[in-house]
């Protein structure tokens, strides 16, 4: 698995001090409310799970499953495979995505919710590849800017493989070429 990885571009560490500081602002931002986080099934899995253990005001957690529809990139198609289990009108929700690409996925998803009225939506994401954006949207919270390049690990994946990495590292381009 390791041999896969061209190079570490973000180590354990780095990613774990970086959670301290947005969980803090987050809990700063949010303190006196009940945020919702939403994570977007399966990349969030390890994120999230780190990310909360950094926030200090009460909250609760629910998920979504979301794919892309093939070849509809440009429509912005998204289907959705698991949808919340409550109903989040009125409520702030936060959802928690690993990467946003193309923006496309959120963007989808942030009008799908916007329909059930909830007080408020933000964004976080552990990654953003902003050279690669298609969709008007940015991360209310991000924790690393990242270069145009296919990244794996701490829940990203490659054909459902690499998310047990402990890091993040870019991918060998002969692994997907
Ligand atoms: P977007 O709709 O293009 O923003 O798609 C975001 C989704 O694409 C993420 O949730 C990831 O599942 C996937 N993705 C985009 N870039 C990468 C990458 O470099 N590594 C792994 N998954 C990626
Ligand atoms: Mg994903």
């Amino acid at each position: 698995m390791e041999n896969d990885i061209q190079r570490v571009l973000l180590s354990k560490d780095e990613i774990e001090s970086k959670l301290t500081e947005i969980g803090r602002k987050i809990s700063e931002d949010y303190s006196g409310k009940e945020p919702v986080f939403v994570g977007i099934l399966k990349g969030c899995f390890i994120f999230m799970a780190d990310l909360m253990r950094h926030i200090d005001v009460n909250c609760s957690v629910d998920f979504m499953a979301v794919s892309s529809y093939d070849g509809t990139s440009s429509t912005g198609a998204v289907k959705i495979n698991k949808d919340l289990s409550q109903d989040i009108n009125g409520k702030d929700i936060i959802l928690v995505e690993d990467i946003l690409d193309s923006g496309v996925t959120l963007n989808y998803i942030k009008n799908y919710l916007s329909v059930r009225q909830p007080n408020s939506i933000k964004i976080v994401t552990l990654l953003d590849k902003p050279a690669r954006r298609k969709a008007d949207i940015k991360a209310d919270y991000f924790c690393f800017d990242v270069p145009d390049a296919f990244v794996v690990g701490y829940g990203l994946d490659y054909n459902e493989k690499y998310r047990n990495l402990p890091y993040i590292g870019i991918l060998k381009p002969e692994i997907y070429s």
